[in-house]
């Protein structure tokens, strides 16, 4: 196990922000992390999955351990459903790929989201109408001060829109290592409520849809609004939707009824941040060599070459911009390093 000195963090992060680690360990086996673990205690740690939702704006003066652990399994298999347990490294839209070449349905609706397994729990990564939770069983995480395993039910991860508790009670003390999902063999519910895919599905003159087909325009959707990141840097949603009291929402709805929004109960509405990012002005507003996407308001994108800190100015404005304007609070979704 070697660790580098000096190392561009460039290929490992999706924004393709220039920052350099210290130093920098790739883990391939949870025996190794344990390891690194218990040796480093001294030194400060930066744990590094996909790199897809994270905005470096300086160098790394910490020890980065890259999670690279591998390894795609089934567990357990009833006359219905399997459960397969897949290895924190591996990448997300890889494992739907193959759960597809299985047919094990499920996830086919978080078809092409960036990062890794790993970290898909930790922010409950969703789209289209299905969130990690919705398959979670279990996961497997290393304690990092006293190095012991702990399994995860899916009632102790405390799941909430794009929250775990790894982001919040226990935030930076745990690695996690590996994810149980369970999915379907047979049967598989299929999810289409959320308007985009019927009309997509539609269009492909697809009436009795499969989880592959579900998959495809899924992928055919996302890549029509949102940017490749080997094309274009960026880590998906900058922002979170707001959720806003019902009351707030209706003086909003009064000076703009055309606003989209999601119900979340009788006191609650989500508001599309990229609707207000849009209606800000800044939708497609290009800075030198980084931006706002001109599809999509809520993607933040490097054109190559970017300054972390700058698209961090910008996120800040756009912040101010929409605070100002509707008197509404949008956070990140990104961390901001
Ligand atoms: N909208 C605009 N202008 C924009 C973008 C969106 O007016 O520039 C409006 C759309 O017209 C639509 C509404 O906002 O009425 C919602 O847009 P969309 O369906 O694209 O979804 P979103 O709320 O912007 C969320 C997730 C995405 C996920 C999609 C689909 C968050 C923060 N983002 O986006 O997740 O792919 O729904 O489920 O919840 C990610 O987390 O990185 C991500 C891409």
């Amino acid at each position: 196990m070697t660790i580098g000195k000096n190392v561009s963090l460039k290929s490992f992060n999706t924004f393709g922000i220039e920052a350099k680690a210290k130093s920098f360990c790739n883990i391939t086996s949870t025996e190794n992390l344990k390891r690194v673990l218990k040796e480093q205690h001294s030194h400060p740690l930066f744990i590094l999955g996909g790199g897809s939702n994270m905005l470096l704006t300086q160098d790394i003066e910490a020890l980065v351990l890259h999670i690279n652990l591998k390894g795609i399994e089934v567990v357990n298999e009833t006359k219905n459903t399997v459960t397969i347990n897949a290895m924190a490294g591996e990448n997300w839209h890889n494992f739907v790929l193959w759960c597809l070449d299985h047919n094990y349905g499920g996830i086919e609706n978080m078809s092409l989201i960036p990062g890794n397994i790993g970290t898909a729990p930790i922010q409950n990564i969703g789209a289209y109408g299905v969130e990690l939770k919705d398959v979670f069983v279990s996961c497997e995480a290393i304690h990092i001060r006293t190095q012991t395993t702990k399994i995860f039910t899916k009632s102790d991860c405390k799941f909430g829109y794009r929250e775990s508790v790894f982001k919040q009670d226990l935030k930076g003390e745990y690695i996690i290592t590996s994810v149980n999902l369970e999915l379907t063999k047979n049967n598989h519910s299929l999810r289409m409520d959320y308007g985009a895919i019927q009309a997509e599905l539609e269009t492909l003159n697809i009436t009795n849809p499969t989880i592959q087909d579900i998959s495809n325009a899924v992928i055919a959707i996302r890549q029509s609004k949102l940017p490749d990141p080997n094309d274009i840097g960026n880590s998906g949603s900058f922002f979170k939707n707001p959720i806003i009291s019902a009351q707030q929402f209706k003086q909003l709805q009064e000076n703009f009824p055309e606003v989209p929004s999601y119900k979340i109960s009788d006191k609650e509405v989500k508001v599309p941040a990229g609707w207000l990012i849009e209606k800000a002005g800044f939708k497609g507003k290009r800075f030198n060599n980084y931006g706002v996407h001109n599809k999509q308001a809520l993607v933040l994108v490097n054109y190559g070459n970017a300054n972390g800190i700058d698209i961090y100015k910008l996120a800040q404005l756009i912040q101010t911009t929409v605070k100002r304007l509707f008197n509404i609070f949008i956070e990140t979704e990104v961390n901001i390093i």
